[in-house]
């Protein structure tokens, strides 16, 4: 048996001398699959390589947790693993420390994403390279073009070089192409536009179509045709786990009954002024993971200012912790358990909201949560 250490370099320089450039994770095709697979709790589950048992008892699921959820799913245990169990944030002020929780497909998530709606073509390769530069593995998209631009987030993810293993990449489906075969289709498109070849989370991006959304192009099936069709994609790899966005706590009850495929996020809208506490509940009693957006208060519409980095309360504890309001925010929301994904094309925001290594006292939390009751 190959050293897991053997492996990694040997395939790193196999990489190297191929592609130019020095890789820190191996290329799996020159590791060879094993294929078998296994299926534990209802979830597909398998160890792609001979030597994973192996690696596994030698803790390299520990220290190596990317490479091996990759390549040892069974051994690794991911599939049986606590569903969305968060772990522990770091307690650190470096910014780069982001915490992952496991997603009920074993996957692991970092509980800091980039937001990129709203940015359009022109700005989203540039604010997607310095977040990546700045630390971010986690990146949000959608097909929608009424605010996203797949495909220079893709172009700043294949210019920056980082190894894929290490990026979680979210998008979304849009409602107009809701339908069995539709979903299929625009689900490549994805691929092709995120220059990759799996999708770590795809989500429904709405329920169904709303206001003009889908003027001129209706929908040739129902959500319920669309997770079907996701259901495939994730039983053949393409896409690591699933999700809903703008779903209601009913329709969630709905899309529940009818899954084989769990949703493992959701995500929805929630800030200091809106929490949504109905929706997370329910999302934390099915083990389903809750990202919000729009956390720093844009949802309130561009007439007033912000209400949400405006409120005096939010102000008055930034500064008893010499933290920015966006800051004391994000920092309110990872307390609650929730995976935030703030969106910036200022350098210095977007590094200041990876750094959020800093505690909220009890008092300070109260006062946030009191604000949304
Ligand atoms: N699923 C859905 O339907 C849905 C809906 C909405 C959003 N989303 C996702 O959620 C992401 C975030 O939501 P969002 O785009 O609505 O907005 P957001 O992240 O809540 O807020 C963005 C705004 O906050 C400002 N900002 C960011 N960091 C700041 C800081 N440290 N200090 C002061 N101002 C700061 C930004 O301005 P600067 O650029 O000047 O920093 C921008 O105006 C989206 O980008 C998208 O990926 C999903």
């Amino acid at each position: 048996m190959l050293s897991f250490t053997a492996v990694l370099s040997l395939t790193s320089l196999a990489c190297s001398v191929l592609q130019g450039v020095a890789l820190e994770v191996p290329d799996e095709r020159l590791i060879g699959w094993k294929g078998e697979t296994h299926h534990t709790n209802g979830e597909s589950c398998r160890d792609d390589n001979d030597n994973c048992e192996d690696w596994a008892e030698n803790k390299e699921c520990e220290r190596n947790p990317a490479f091996m959820e990759k390549t040892c799913r069974l051994s690794c245990k991911v599939c049986v693993g606590p569903a969305s169990t968060p772990q522990a944030f770091p307690m650190t002020d470096e910014g780069r420390e982001v915490g992952q929780l496991h997603l009920n497909t074993g996957t692991l998530m970092p509980t800091i994403g980039f937001g990129t709606a709203g940015m359009g073509c022109g700005l989203s390769k540039r604010a997607v390279t310095s977040a990546l530069k700045a630390g971010y593995r986690h990146i949000d998209t959608a097909q929608a073009h009424e605010w996203y631009c797949e495909e220079k987030v893709g172009e700043a993810i294949a210019a920056s070089g980082i190894p894929r293993e290490d990026l979680f990449i979210v998008t979304k489906q849009h409602p107009r192409d809701h339908g069995f075969e539709r979903t299929k289709e625009m689900f490549q498109s994805s691929l092709t536009n995120l220059h990759t070849d799996y999708i770590d989370l795809m989500h429904l991006h709405y329920p169904q179509c709303w206001g003009t959304l889908c003027a001129g192009s209706q929908p040739s099936g129902t959500w319920r045709d669309a997770w079907r069709a996701l259901e495939e994609l994730y039983h053949a790899g393409q896409v690591r786990a699933l999700g809903v966005s703008n779903f209601s706590p009913q329709e969630l009850s709905q899309l529940l009954e009818i899954a084989t495929v769990r949703p493992a996020v959701v995500q929805s809208h929630s800030d200091p002024l809106r929490p949504n506490w109905e929706l997370q509940r329910m999302c934390k009693e099915e083990g389903i993971v809750f990202t919000a957006y729009s956390s720093l208060g844009t949802q309130h519409g561009f007439s007033r200012p912000n209400p949400v980095l405006n409120s005096p309360v939010i102000k008055a504890v930034g500064e008893g912790v010499s933290k920015s309001p966006a800051q004391v925010v994000l920092r309110w929301a990872l307390d609650h358990n929730q995976v935030v994904i703030p969106r910036s094309t200022n350098p210095e925001h977007i590094k200041q909201n990876l750094q959020l290594g800093f505690s909220l006292s009890e008092a300070d939390l109260a006062k946030i949560d009191a604000l949304g009751s």
